[in-house]
């Protein structure tokens, strides 16, 4: 009973840090595109200081949207704040973390076979990573590193990488990943809140007190556009990151960190294009150059088809194989499950017929032969041995398409 509420509570808690989630990112998104859509207003609009101009028509209604150039001469009563949409999706993404990663399946974090280290201890160098990298972020963008986007840029990057080579070496390839979504969510969540909002806070008050906002307000306003800048780089990074959990082809591989740091900066470099296109330069190039990299990518961690170790004639049989599945993978993959983690089995797999091994053959050749993803955290010691029987049953008796 408890594991079945406590499914419902991971159910829960992912399905708001989605919503949360495309509340932030659309929001985000929606503001990027209507600063580049903006048109010259009218000169009766100028005069009253507005700078942009945009009409939209959406859910059976017209708005008019004017951007001031400043301030309106008058602060309305009421201005939204666009931070809780931030927020929210930091509190709940820290939440699922819980969840899923220290109070849930410690299987999905840590793996005996790179580091074999306790849940708390888990738990404590997750929290401390993204702690401390923030920490770093945060004096960086306060010291004069700031004045040289460039630089930080890639001194950002450099950190990033190192961060997700380190993890790699301590944590699953899954866990790996997620903290490194988790410390790069956690930068873009504090440039909102010790950031962009204290910025927008020091304009506000400066117009409401009539006074012509000064050099600190400038300042201020200076590096919550280089925070912005960074968040806009990182966006779509992290939401890979987030959907990565379904690809074990990707973090179960053995260079797992490498592919993510190839997949993160393959994707800022495509955002640059959209970006240079919203000042209007286009250059297609970096399209091109995103998509060769791409196709790079998948060519490099291409699994290598057909065994070359194996002899043809080895032949394993239905016993062993049958053998090899009840021992490893039946406690979580079978109709109801002895593990008590798993209500169902996980991911919807069940193997406790040969035929299903059979028609799941691709996924597990992909989590239980070419990489160490199953059995999660191998609690039941799988051996190389094992694994390489499993492929060869496989790739005899493979349902054939
Ligand atoms: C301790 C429980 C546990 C054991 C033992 C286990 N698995 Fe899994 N398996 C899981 C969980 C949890 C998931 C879902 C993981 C995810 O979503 O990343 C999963 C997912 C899978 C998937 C689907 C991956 C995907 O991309 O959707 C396959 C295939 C798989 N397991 C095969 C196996 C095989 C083969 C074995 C035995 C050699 C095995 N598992 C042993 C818990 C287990």
């Amino acid at each position: 009973m408890e594991a079945y509420l406590y499914e419902w509570l991971g159910l829960i808690v992912r399905w708001l840090h989605v919503i949360f989630g495309i509340a932030w990112i659309g929001a985000s998104f929606y503001f990027v595109w209507l600063d580049n859509n903006l048109q010259q207003p009218p000169d009766w609009k100028k005069q009253q200081g507005i700078k942009g101009d945009l009409w939209a028509i959406h859910g059976g209604g017209i708005y008019e949207v004017a951007k001031y150039q400043l301030a309106p001469p008058q602060m309305p009563p009421h201005l939204h704040w666009f931070k809780w949409e931030a927020y929210s999706t930091w509190l709940s993404g820290m939440a699922l973390m819980f969840v899923v990663y220290y109070l849930g399946s410690p299987g999905y974090l840590i793996d005996p076979a790179k580091a074999d280290i306790s849940a708390t201890t888990g738990v404590l160098i997750g929290l401390g990573t993204v702690g401390g990298v923030l920490a770093l972020y945060e004096a960086m963008i306060r010291s004069p590193l700031a004045d040289n986007g460039k630089v930080f840029g890639l001194l950002l990057f450099a950190i990033l990488l190192l961060v997700d080579w380190a993890l790699f070496q301590v944590f699953s390839g899954r866990g790996a990943y997620i903290h490194v979504g988790a410390v790069i969510g956690t930068i873009m969540v504090a440039n909102v809140f010790l950031g962009i909002v204290p910025s927008q806070r020091a304009l506000v008050s400066a117009l409401e007190a009539g006074r012509e906002p000064d050099e600190r307000v400038a300042r201020l306003a200076a590096l919550a556009k280089l925070r912005s800048t960074h968040n806009n780089y990182l966006t779509l990074p992290v939401l890979f990151i987030m959907i990565s959990n379904h690809y074990p082809l990707l973090y179960g591989h053995p260079h797992g960190w490498a592919i993510l740091a190839a997949i993160g900066f393959i994707t800022a470099f495509a955002r640059h294009y959209f970006n240079l296109r919203h000042r209007n330069i286009n250059r297609p190039s970096i399209l091109a150059v995103a998509g060769v990299m791409t196709a790079l990518l998948v060519w490099v961690i291409a699994p290598s088809t057909g065994n070359s170790n194996a002899r043809p004639d080895a032949v394993v049989d239905d016993a062993t194989v049958s053998g090899i599945v009840a021992t490893h993978c039946l406690a979580c993959h079978a109709s109801a499950p002895s593990h008590p983690a798993f209500q169902a089995a996980p991911a919807g797999i069940r193997l406790d017929e040969l035929s299903l091994l059979k028609s799941h053959g691709d996924k597990v050749v992909q989590t239980a032969v070419l990489s160490r993803y199953m059995p999660l955290g191998n609690t039941t010691g799988m051996t190389d041995q094992e694994r390489q029987q499993l492929g060869q049953w496989l790739e005899h008796n493979r349902a054939k398409p």
